[in-house]
């Protein structure tokens, strides 16, 4: 397998419709993103990480960088998402492969913290990648970005979860309801 990091200006019409096709395998429960060239969900990432075998895709994540209001302060983060392996090539390691190429990205971009939010039964593949889980807070962020303006969803929030992007930094995400003022990736 090889990797590529392409900006998401960068990124062929027929390399969206390939992304769009391995989305779609991987997420079979959201038939209603990922149709023909469509390569993202909620909102469009700023950079995609991509894993290649034998020709095509077969491992990808978005990430997008944004200001998350944490109690009145602006804390910078790479929004991670659309993080999928082709179900061919499941439970081999690819998963952490490209988690580990994601936290490079993330680096690369020069944000401090990757911020995630997944459902519960995937929190202990991303902290075998090195994430960890917030405690619970309030969280404001919105559906989706993509189509009509929707009510933001206001929760509590179990599930999101952090890892810092450069290993000798040792600041700790800051305590305190998030809002997104925008969807995730
Ligand atoms: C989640 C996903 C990316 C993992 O990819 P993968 O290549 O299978 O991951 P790896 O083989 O590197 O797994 C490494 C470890 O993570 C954990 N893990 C991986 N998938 C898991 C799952 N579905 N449930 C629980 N733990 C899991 C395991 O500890 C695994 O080690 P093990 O195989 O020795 O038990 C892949 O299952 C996928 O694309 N799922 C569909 C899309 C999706 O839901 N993405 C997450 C969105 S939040």
């Amino acid at each position: 397998m090889h990797w590529d990091v392409l900006r998401e200006g960068s990124v062929p019409i027929g390399l969206h419709e390939e992304l769009a096709a391995l989305l779609r395998a991987a997420y079979p429960h959201f038939p209603e993103f990922f149709q023909g060239r469509r390569s993202w969900s909620y909102v469009r990432p700023e950079l995609r990480v991509i894993g290649w075998d034998d020709g095509r895709p077969v491992a990808t994540a978005g990430v997008l960088r944004r200001f998350i209001d944490v109690e009145g302060t602006d804390q910078l983060a790479g929004v991670v998402g659309l993080v999928s392996v082709h179900p061919s090539c499941r439970r081999s390691g690819v998963g952490l492969a490209l988690m580990r190429e994601v936290r490079a990205a993330l680096l690369g971009l020069d944000v401090p913290f990757g911020l995630l939010m997944c459902a519960p039964r995937h929190v202990a593949f991303y902290e075998r990648a090195g994430w960890s889980l917030l405690s619970s807070r309030r969280v404001r962020y919105s559906p989706d970005d993509t189509t009509e303006p929707e009510q933001f969803v206001d929760e509590i929030a179990t599930t999101t979860m952090v890892v810092r992007a450069a290993a000798t930094d040792d600041a700790e995400w800051p305590e305190g309801a998030m809002d997104w003022n925008g969807a995730s990736v």
